[in-house]
């Protein structure tokens, strides 16, 4: 029966005329290409595997800032150095099982953890671009040196078999092709949920509150459940899209951080119908509520005017002259943003309040917005607010002083209950708090080490007994 196939497919190219036939394989191999490349894009291969200002695209060097230390992205071109030798299913197995062809594991960073969902397709067409539409480049990668136990990778082997999941994706039948495409972008393609969703003390997501929100080193992925008050339930469908498409959702809020990456590298060449579909699929997911939050976070403040406050004061802008919230944002903040804190009329600087950064629970937004300010270049527009924090072409602000100017601003424009102490700022200026297992790091060569002793000293005492009780008898 197969081989009554194969000779039949055999026959007609021996039928059709060779060029004719090489025309039709060569335009079903750019096809397969460009759908590739679109894989690549909806799953923002990019923003890792390049690094910032690099003219080579996917030839790795990019540093992914974990809390375990530096992990570095590597080069995927179809180069020696890159992953040229890489055969599909060697290619498949190390996208979706975060397994190279040596056998090493990868690290989650490079979300596999998501990409396990990417159907047979898709590997098929992704393989294809990276070996036939990426071009080759000789860049050698730069070693990822974890400290121990992290570098030992094997140990992401037992990580994966406790929290890991291999499943490709399953239709739902119940739901419609729209709200299936979302899933398998949001969970699987565009990896969303590796931001977005808490992780337990192993740093494995918790599957019982996807996306409910999660710090992210010196940011905050917030809750994107569709719950009306912690969650998106109260932006409408063509909010999110545009939030998706552009970065920004007038009266919501701007994306800043690796959400600006998102959106720049991947989400912005999306297809509106993919986006459409996202917005479809978190529309439909199971409220969370944020503990604590009882409205929703773009709700908060109104336009206060900070210069009736200061009026009659020294001249406010002398170098770190300034000794308050309210002084400090005169200052620093008042020239965009406005002394009310409306913003500019067409929002290019945005709003303060009705702001999410402002008015969740989490100040981390609003205090890392200060610190590293906020980028982002899409198809119209580059959006810029200076970092107060070196480099920086601004003044640059202490953290007592960045905490005075989001409590001013948090009292003001945002939610009045939240507070940041100068801890707080520090804190984020080093990337953010520790998870346990990173903060357990340098405890463990000296906790196994009594580990060892104490069972030393266990089986020492043990032979004692036995030798004891040997003599008794
Ligand atoms: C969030 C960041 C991130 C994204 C997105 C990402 N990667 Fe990676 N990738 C990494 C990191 C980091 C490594 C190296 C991990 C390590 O050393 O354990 C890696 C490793 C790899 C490897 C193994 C290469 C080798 O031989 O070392 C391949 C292949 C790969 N990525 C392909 C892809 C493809 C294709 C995409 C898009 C579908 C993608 N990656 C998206 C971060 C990412
Ligand atoms: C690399 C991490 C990362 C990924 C991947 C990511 N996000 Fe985000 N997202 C964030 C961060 C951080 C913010 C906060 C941005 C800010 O306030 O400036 C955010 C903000 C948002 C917001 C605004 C929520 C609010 O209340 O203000 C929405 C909506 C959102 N993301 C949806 C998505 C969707 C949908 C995806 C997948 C297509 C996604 N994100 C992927 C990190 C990420
Ligand atoms: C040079 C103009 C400028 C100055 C000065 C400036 N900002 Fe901004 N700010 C912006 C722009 C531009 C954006 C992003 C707009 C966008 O994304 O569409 C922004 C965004 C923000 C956001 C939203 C961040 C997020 O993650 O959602 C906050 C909060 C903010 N600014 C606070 C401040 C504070 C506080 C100060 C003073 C310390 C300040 N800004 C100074 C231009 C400025």
């Amino acid at each position: 029966m197969r081989l009554n196939k194969t000779l039949a497919w055999v026959l007609t190219l021996m039928a059709t005329s060779p060029v004719a036939y090489a025309q039709t394989e060569a335009d079903a191999g750019a096809a397969l290409i460009a759908q590739g490349e679109k894989v690549a894009i909806a799953s923002d291969c990019q923003a890792c595997h390049t690094a910032p200002g690099s003219k080579t695209a996917f030839s790795g060097g990019y540093a992914i800032a974990s809390s375990m230390g530096a992990i570095y992205a590597t080069n995927i071109t179809p180069s020696a150095q890159g992953i040229g030798g890489y055969s599909e299913a060697q290619f498949a197995r190390a996208i979706r099982e975060g397994i190279r062809p040596d056998g090493a594991h990868l690290y989650p960073a490079m979300p596999y953890t998501s990409y396990h969902l990417m159907t047979d397709e898709d590997v098929h067409a992704l393989y294809a671009y990276f070996m036939h539409g990426v071009k080759p480049v000789d860049q050698a990668n730069t070693p990822t040196k974890l400290p121990f136990p992290f570098n030992l990778r094997f140990s992401m082997g037992m990580w994966n078999a406790i929290f890991g999941n291999t499943d490709s994706y399953k239709v739902d039948e119940s739901k419609s092709a729209e709200w299936n495409r979302g899933n398998y972008l949001v969970n699987g393609l565009a990896h969303c949920d590796t931001c977005h969703t808490p992780r337990n003390f192993m740093m494995a997501e918790k599957h019982d509150q996807p996306l409910a929100g999660a710090p992210l080193g010196s940011w905050y992925a917030p809750n994107i459940t569709s719950d009306p008050i912690s969650g998106i339930g109260g932006w409408r469908e063509d909010e999110l899209v545009s939030y998706l498409k552009t970065g920004r959702a007038e009266g919501k809020n701007q994306a800043a951080g690796s959400m600006a990456e998102a959106v720049e590298h991947s989400l912005q060449y999306s297809p509106d119908s993919d986006l459409k579909a996202i917005a479809v699929y978190l529309k439909g997911t199971a409220p969370i509520r944020t503990p604590g939050e009882t409205a929703p976070a773009f709700t908060y403040g109104k336009p206060v005017s900070v210069e009736t406050a200061i009026r009659g004061d020294a001249p406010n802008n002398a170098y770190n002259a300034l000794d308050n919230g309210a002084k400090l944002f005169s200052g620093n903040c008042a020239s965009c943003h406005q002394p009310d804190g409306a913003g500019s009329p067409n929002q290019a600087y945005p709003s303060l309040f009705h702001n999410t950064a402002t008015g969740m629970i989490h100040p981390d937004n609003l205090v890392s917005a200060i610190l590293f300010g906020v980028r982002r270049t899409t198809q119209d527009h580059d959006v810029l607010m200076p970092a107060f924090s070196s480099p920086t072409y601004v003044d640059q602000l202490t953290d007592q002083q960045i905490a005075d100017i989001s409590n001013y601003v948090l009292h003001n424009y945002g939610n009045p209950q939240v507070t940041v102490e100068a801890g707080d700022v520090a804190w984020m200026r080093k990337g953010g708090r520790l998870p346990f297992l990173a903060a357990a790091q340098p405890y463990m060569v000296p906790g196994i080490a009594v580990g060892i002793v104490v069972v030393i000293l266990l089986l020492i005492g043990l032979r004692l007994r036995r030798s004891r009780q040997k003599h008794k008898s």
